[in-house]
């Protein structure tokens, strides 16, 4: 919904041409508005600077909004506390998906659907044999997810709704098998096949822990204490590996391609990376009296250490995501007996002494996502490799969502930025012997 009010405008001069241009200023249903740059370099023959996109918007959408500055994450206008308390991931990833929570016989087919899509092919079983058993998670992921083009020709043509949608809910359906393999693989284990009869998170935490000789039953604390993560992790508007999603996808490059370049964009540690990242950030200060050697390391502007876990360019106020974790992380280390994990105390500590120290308040940098998800995956048993391939289980019906908004969006082309080059001018070949 964009009021396109052709009143409003931005007009710009150039100086030193005394050249003017009138750029429209669109509206969106909430939150800032966007000046129309479109006709900048047609008009004025100058590009905008703008390198991590700080204040560029690439796209109109209407899946998620973010107040950084209230600490507010929407999903098709839901409040995530409300969504995390109240849903469950498959609801969530319909409203995600297709704009509206579903009513209970949507929610039956979709969860049917998407039950019965999460086997892989067959051959995909062998496909992990290439790799070291050693390999990191998100590196076989990476290979698998992108590999799943070969096995599913039927759809895979972007410009057919039908092939999109099945495309979508084959990598809902598929990404807690590929996940929860990568982790039977790097563990010498057999590989669990998914049960119809259990739950998205239930079947997910099954297939990891799981084995063939005897009965495995998911806690269903912890069953829902996965779900609740999922949902805090499905989508969060036009982030690094969104835009990757995005910017591949607007070459015409397959789904399962477009999802493969997302998960190698989340693997970094700036992004989803960091919840990986903030564990061993965590075991490196061991204790609470090396905080503040910490501290101090991450404001000095010699060093590369960061606070992982902290900060976000949206977020100027606490992550919303990281407040519900940090309440129900308690419960579940409760459930399973460890509530005085080390870690946890430590995390806490942390917090409180970087947030009583001006670089941090002056920064607004308040945990993030990343912060507590690692300590609840630790204290669930998954293993820190393992965390950041968790959250591109979650993140898939965000990717595919925004993918197949920007697919049917008449203004989305191909992307291609433009650069303020700073190389050398047109100079001539030098032949190897006249070269010094
Ligand atoms: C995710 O975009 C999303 O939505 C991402 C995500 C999602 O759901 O998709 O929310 C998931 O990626 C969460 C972020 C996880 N990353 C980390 O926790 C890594 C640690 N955080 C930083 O690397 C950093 O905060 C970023 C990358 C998250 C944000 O970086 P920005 O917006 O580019 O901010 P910046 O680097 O310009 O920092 C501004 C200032 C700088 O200091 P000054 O130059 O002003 O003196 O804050 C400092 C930075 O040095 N700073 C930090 C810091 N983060 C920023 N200093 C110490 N520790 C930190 N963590």
């Amino acid at each position: 919904m964009t009021k396109e009010n052709t009143k409003e405008s931005v007009t710009l001069t150039n100086n030193s041409t005394g050249k003017t241009l009138e750029l429209p200023l669109l509206s969106g249903s909430v939150g800032p508005k966007v000046m129309d740059i479109r006709a900048l370099y047609g008009d004025m023959d100058i590009f905008t600077y703008d390198p991590g996109y700080t204040s560029t918007g690439s796209c109109r959408s209407a899946i998620t909004y973010i107040d950084g500055d209230a600490g507010v994450l929407l999903h098709r206008g839901y409040p995530i506390n409300q969504l995390a308390e109240h849903g469950d991931y498959l609801e969530v990833a319909y409203a995600i998906l297709k704009g509206e929570l579903p009513n209970s016989a949507q929610k039956a087919k979709f969860v049917n659907d998407v039950t019965r899509h999460s086997m892989v092919h067959e051959q995909i079983n062998f496909f992990f044999r290439g790799f070291r058993r050693d390999s990191h998670p998100m590196a076989v992921l990476c290979g698998v997810v992108g590999a799943m083009a070969a096995f599913y020709h039927d759809s895979i043509d972007i410009n057919d709704p039908h092939h999109r949608m099945v495309a979508s809910y084959r990598l809902i359906a598929k990404m807690p098998t590929v996940v929860a393999w990568t982790y039977k693989y790097a563990m010498g284990q057999p590989f669990i096949y998914p049960k119809n009869n259990l739950g998205y998170a239930e079947n997910f935490l099954h297939m990891m822990f799981a084995t063939p000789c005897e009965e495995y039953k998911v806690s269903p604390v912890l069953a829902r204490a996965m779900d609740r993560i999922l949902i805090l992790h499905a989508d969060h508007e036009q982030n690094a590996s969104t835009s990757t999603v995005r910017l591949a996808g607007s070459s015409g490059a397959n789904p399962f391609a477009c999802i493969a370049a997302g998960i190698a964009s989340l693997w970094g540690p700036a992004h989803g990376g960091a919840n990986e990242a903030v564990l061993a950030m965590l075991h490196e200060i061991g204790s609470k009296e090396r905080i503040p050697e910490f501290i101090a390391r991450a404001k000095d502007k010699n060093d590369p250490f960061r606070l992982m876990g902290f900060g976000h360019r949206v977020y100027k106020n606490y992550d919303p995501r990281a407040t519900i974790l940090q309440k129900t992380g308690p419960d579940v280390l409760t459930e399973l007996g460890v509530q005085d994990e080390p870690l946890l105390q430590l995390a806490i500590e942390l917090e409180r002494i970087a947030l009583s120290d001006p670089y941090f308040v002056e920064r607004k940098l308040f945990p993030n996502v990343d912060f507590y998800s690692g300590i609840i995956f630790r204290a669930m048993g998954i293993p820190t490799s393992m965390f950041t391939s968790l959250f591109a289980l979650a993140r898939t019906v965000g990717w595919i969502a925004q993918w197949n908004e920007m697919l049917t969006d008449p203004e989305q082309k191909i992307g291609r930025p433009r650069q303020l080059y700073t190389g050398s001018p047109q100079r001539e070949y030098v032949p190897l012997d006249k070269r010094g």
